[in-house]
């Protein structure tokens, strides 16, 4: 076993990613596929180091049992990938640190699978193949899949019943389009039901959730068309139907998943108003009360200054695509 730090870069769904499909609980096999953007700016520093006991050190202090259990149980799935398998697996001490700017308003959870995987691998001497790793990196948070790679990543549902279909792949470098995406945080506060919460409870309760499954392979298609010809017109169009009907299955939820607040609203309403007014840029917003905008690089200033002065805004930042996750440090045990 080598010590092995990663780092992986946090993700945007351009065409959302909400519900799971049922049974094979540990493959985490989304229902739906999805598009994102890799983050530049926001990213995840994960070390794996052999240890007496397995340990995880989150922002430099013990994590949460249930965090920690989360992730020892990633590491099992890991090696059980390994060359070395039928052997128990060692004792880790994970080190883990998210470069979160504090206007980022965005989940570590797409960053912090993908860096844990990729350090993990590493350290335990898997192939490095990326696919495997991103399939792999699902496992603990379907975003993480996506981010193994920067610029534009689809991730696939697939067919099969087993999920061995259900890949990411890189569309686009992050050089292929210089947008931005602009993030308002609509409150300080942490959000309050889990992603993997809602989404069962959306599964089982959402009378829009077959609509929402079914009318979303055609929003991904589109989307990834207008990414190839850089058409943000027609790539906002599918970003906020995407948003919406995501929000809208999580409303008609029973009890309602609720994720929004006023100020998301008052910031929905700023974005069509300014829109209006002839700058262009779309919206997107996940299981929180964030409002993020994508637009092109010289209306980043712009949308910045118009969200910031929107009511109880908390603050905004401005992000730009970001690259692959990596290996960072990697050297042999003692
Ligand atoms: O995989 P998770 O648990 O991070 O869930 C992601 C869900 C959304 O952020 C709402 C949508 C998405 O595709 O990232």
């Amino acid at each position: 076993m080598l010590t092995a730090t990663a780092r992986a870069h946090t993700n945007i769904a351009l065409v959302k990613y909400w519900g799971k499909r049922d049974g094979l609980p540990d493959q985490n096999l989304p229902d739906v596929g999805s598009l994102s953007l890799t983050l530049a700016e926001l990213f995840t520093e994960t070390k794996v180091e052999p240890a007496a006991a397995d340990a995880l050190e989150l922002d430099g202090a013990p994590a949460q049992a249930s965090v920690a259990q989360r992730a020892f149980r990633h590491l099992d799935r890991v090696w059980s990938q390994s060359p070395q398998r039928d052997r128990s697996r060692p004792g880790c001490r994970v080190v883990s640190s998210n470069h979160v700017p504090t206007a980022a308003g965005l989940a570590s959870s797409a960053s912090g699978f993908a860096a844990l995987t990729l350090a993990a691998a590493t350290s335990f001497g898997l192939d490095p193949d990326r696919a495997a790793l991103s399939a792999l990196a699902r496992r603990g948070s379907g975003s993480a899949a996506r981010s193994m790679w920067g610029g534009f990543v689809r991730l696939d549902r697939g067919v099969l019943p087993d999920g061995s279909d259900c890949r990411a792949r890189p569309l686009h470098t992050a050089d292929h389009w210089d947008v931005r995406l602009v993030v308002a945080r609509a409150t300080a506060r942490a959000k309050t039901v889990g992603s993997t919460e809602g989404m069962t409870r959306s599964r089982e309760t959402s009378a829009y959730y077959p609509a929402w499954v079914d009318t979303s392979a055609a929003d991904l298609d589109a989307a990834e068309q207008a990414l190839a010809a850089r058409d943000l017109t027609a790539l906002g169009r599918v970003v906020e139907r995407s948003c919406f009907k995501m929000h809208a299955c999580m409303l008609a939820s029973e009890p309602p998943l609720i994720y929004w607040n006023a100020t998301s609203l008052n910031l929905v309403q700023a974005v069509f108003e300014a829109r209006q007014m002839g700058l262009e840029g779309y919206l997107t917003s996940d299981a929180g009360p964030h409002i993020k905008v994508l637009c092109r690089r010289e209306d980043a200033a712009a949308w910045a200054d118009r969200l910031r002065h929107v009511e109880r805004v908390v603050d905004v930042a401005v992000l730009r695509p970001g690259p692959d996750a990596t290996v960072t440090f990697e050297t042999a045990a003692r």
